[in-house]
């Protein structure tokens, strides 16, 4: 247990986005020069975009998952996993981020709602396989043998992200919630502010600017998240 702004605090939820990686040279989706700016995500990352044109969805996420390797964690991503690792009680870390930077920053726990770049889930057996090279419609799944049936184990718009009942027990019960990085701009993701505060948690954003939901927190903390993160983990584990 540990106390913030006179508050006793046995369990923090953090929620992280895009935001947080930017520092490390991944690009965000909807800042200027972000990924949404040069691809319709209408034409990447749905279910009908997949079927419609597997090759430029391939394309799309093995670039990205090619850029992992010359990609490394930030003060952020650690400071986050030190957080982890000492506060004198449960921080519980949902990310919608799908790079490995949290795990590489040395993160233990990390629920990666929205999927993840380095991993490949066949549509025929529903395994999720570990995944490191390019991904096509030759690949076969090392699970079942089946041929051509893998794709991103990405969680594309219109379906279902992963894990939200495990989000939603931790959300319910948190005593202080923390979003960092994030636009708000896409749900359920942008609804967990509002469930914390309903719950009776406090709520922290951290955003190099205004987000669409930085009105649903108690306190904003308006900076980069390698400056904005060490500070209030520093400030988290003096409490
Ligand atoms: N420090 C702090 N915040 C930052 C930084 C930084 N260095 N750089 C950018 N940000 C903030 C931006 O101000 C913005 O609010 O990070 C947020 C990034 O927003 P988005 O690009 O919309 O990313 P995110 O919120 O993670 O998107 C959510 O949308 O397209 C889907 O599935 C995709 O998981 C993604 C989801």
């Amino acid at each position: 247990m540990s106390n913030f702004r006179d508050r006793k605090i046995h369990r923090v939820v953090i929620l992280t986005g895009a935001g947080i990686s930017a520092e490390s040279g991944l690009a965000t989706f909807r800042d200027s020069d972000g990924l949404w700016e040069h691809h319709d995500p209408m034409e990447i990352a749905t279910p009908e975009a997949f079927s419609r044109d597997p090759a430029l969805v391939f394309r799309f996420y093995n670039a990205r998952r090619r850029q992992l390797v010359e990609t490394l964690p930030n003060t952020a991503h650690k400071a986050l996993a030190q957080l982890q690792m000492s506060f004198p009680g449960e921080v519980y870390l949902v990310t919608q981020n799908v790079d490995d930077l949290h795990e590489r920053g040395g993160s233990k726990q990390v629920c990666h709602m929205h999927g993840e770049l380095r991993s490949a889930l066949c549509t025929s057996c529903r395994a999720v396989l570990g995944f490191e090279e390019d991904m096509s419609a030759d690949t076969t799944c090392s699970a079942c043998g089946a041929h051509g049936t893998l794709r991103p184990d990405i969680v594309w718009f219109g379906e279902m992200p992963y894990h939200m009942d495990e989000i939603g027990r931790y959300i319910q019960t948190c005593d202080l919630f923390i979003a960092i990085g994030t636009s708000g701009a896409v749900y359920p993701a942008a609804g967990f502010v509002g469930e914390a505060s309903l719950a009776g948690a406090m709520t922290v954003e951290v955003n190099k600017e205004t987000s669409k939901v930085s009105r649903s927190f108690d306190e904003q903390r308006q900076g980069i998240a390698t400056v904005e993160v060490p500070a209030l983990v520093e400030e988290l584990l003096a409490g």
